[in-house]
């Protein structure tokens, strides 16, 4: 089912995720609905309080194909559960965007590498290790779930812009 995505400046995406303890249903139903939110919207990756659940969790589904053609099957969908970093280093920079901050895409600077500790759905632990795409989106989701977005890691004035043009957007809307 898909459910409604919070937008900025909505106060609830300021919330710090709690950690998961139940692995049941519930659970299930909501990663379920968080595929079925993020692909009608595009997305890449969704983290639970961006559809108001303020628990760690959160999902990425890596488009596979060229840009018109690609899809984003259901079992390609990395789920991830009480994520905790365990290494992080380099740099590099990407133009990110997010589904609770529509229409914008700014340069952000993260980790090149990271390695991550995290349970599946059924509580599994697993670790995962990357320094492509998907290390930088990861750290994205992961942001969401401490109350941050992207735009926060802007640069003053980058953000003073942003604050104007979100504004002038919002006047349409
Ligand atoms: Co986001």
């Amino acid at each position: 089912m898909v459910r409604e995505i919070l937008i900025y400046p909505d106060k609830r995406l300021k919330l710090v995720s709690k950690e998961i303890i139940s692995f049941d249903t519930e659970l299930h139903t909501l990663l379920d609905d968080m595929y079925d939110t993020m692909v009608a919207k595009n997305g890449v990756g969704l983290a639970g309080i961006q559809i108001g659940i303020d628990k760690r969790v959160l999902i990425i589904n890596i488009p596979i194909g060229d840009d018109e053609d690609a899809i984003q099957p259901k079992d390609n969908t990395l789920e991830v559960i009480n994520p905790i970093f365990l290494e992080k280093n380099g740099s590099t920079i990407y133009q990110e965007g997010c589904l609770s901050v529509p229409t914008i895409f700014e340069d952000v600077k993260r980790a090149k590498h990271i390695k991550l500790e995290y349970q599946d759905r059924f509580g599994e632990k697993h670790i995962i290790e990357d320094d492509e795409f998907l290390a930088i989106a990861l750290q994205h989701e992961i942001e969401h779930l401490e109350g941050h977005l992207f735009i926060e890691n802007l640069s003053f004035t980058k953000r003073k812009k942003f604050e104007k043009e979100w504004k002038k957007l919002g006047n349409k809307r």
